[in-house]
């Protein structure tokens, strides 16, 4: 594709305009507090927050656990099949705002089981927004069931058992929650049997934890992604396997900022990682809680490090190479893309 010049002042919207994929957006993530509230008194669940405000208040996260802890609280008034229809249709239409023409979607169904919620109430609403965004937004939209690391191997396992009945609307399998200390080989015996099962494979891998467990999440859990994967750029041999093997990075910038990973944007590696040749991609992974979805964590990373015109098309050209679409189905995104580069005045 020959970029033609973008002046400066230009990019933040062709930032927003260019369709894109979005590969790393938990959708317990996407429940702003307005929403919280909404499902808390429909369900008549007390949350220890008095207001919105003072519910957005605690956002202040200085590590992932922080985060997660609030995060896991506010996931607490999702009961009802509606309920999980509301927060993904919700994310979806945003998404579809934004031009994201194409969305892998985490969701996490152990913080539900565990209060109770069936397997069936958590898939059976968000796929319905799935199929719902197809035919009304023109978006598709999978999803992809995570396990929570902190949580044992054998609930791993018994979560797998439940959701197997509804396994043709779930297209893969991921690994999220605490990273630190949870090594991707606890779930490697999981793995293989989601892999035997013919699942998509991803997992959070070196968004706080080191280099090592990008390693072994590729080599013990054979995954095809690594979701964040920011301390690659640690260990050069790593750097130069992903290139070669294209094994592509959810990166999420203003995560990574609102989690302390980098102390400001300007001194994120998203850069780095594409001029390395690493298939980098930009993402939102919890929206709500992260002050932005998909055109803000572009518009916002864009001006902090400086990059330009050729690196959005690069990223959005990986994301629909980083997705799990078919072959067709990417060439037709990136012609869309290149349509929208061609067409910008
Ligand atoms: N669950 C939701 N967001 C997450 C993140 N950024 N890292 C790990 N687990 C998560
Ligand atoms: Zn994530």
């Amino acid at each position: 594709m020959n970029l033609k010049p973008i002046p400066p002042e230009r990019l933040p919207e062709l930032l927003r305009r260019m369709p894109k994929a979005e590969l790393h957006i938990h959708i317990e993530g996407s429940l702003e507090p307005e929403l919280i509230f909404a499902l808390a008194q429909r369900n008549g669940v007390a949350l220890p927050y008095a207001s919105v405000q003072d519910l957005r208040r605690a956002y202040a996260f200085t590590n992932l656990q922080s985060f997660l802890d609030i995060y896991y609280a506010g996931a607490s008034v999702l009961l009802k099949e509606q309920d999980f229809f509301d927060m993904a249709w919700a994310y979806l239409q945003r998404a579809a705002a934004d031009h994201v023409v194409h969305a892998e979607i985490f969701f996490d169904p152990q913080t539900h089981t565990a209060r109770g919620v069936a397997m069936e109430t958590v898939i059976k609403g968000l796929h319905r927004a799935c199929a719902q965004a197809h035919t009304e937004l023109g978006v598709s939209a999978s999803l992809i069931l995570c396990f929570l690391r902190h949580l044992s191997e054998q609930e791993a396992f018994e979560t797998l058992e439940q959701a197997l009945p509804y396994r043709d609307q779930f297209i893969g399998v991921g690994l999220d929650s605490s990273e630190v200390g949870h090594p991707p080989e606890k779930f490697a015996r999981v793995f293989a049997r989601c892999r035997e099962l013919g699942f998509h494979l991803v997992a959070h891998a070196g968004e706080e934890g080191p280099p090592a467990y990008i390693w072994t999440a590729l080599d013990l859990l054979k995954v095809e992604r690594i979701d964040h994967g920011v301390q690659s750029i640690k260990d050069a041999a790593l750097m130069q396997r992903l290139a070669r093997e294209r094994i592509p990075l959810t990166v999420c910038p203003l995560s990574n900022l609102k989690l302390c990973v980098f102390p400001t944007l300007a001194a994120h590696n998203i850069g780095q990682l594409l001029d390395a040749g690493l298939v980098a991609t930009v993402n939102s992974d919890d929206p709500a809680y992260f002050g932005g979805y998909m055109n803000d964590n572009f518009v916002q990373t864009f001006a902090a490090t400086g990059m330009a015109a050729a690196q959005a098309y690069q990223l959005a050209k990986n994301s629909f190479e980083a997705s799990f679409i078919d072959a067709a189905a990417k060439r037709r995104y990136v012609d869309r893309l290149d349509a929208a580069f061609a067409e910008f005045e």
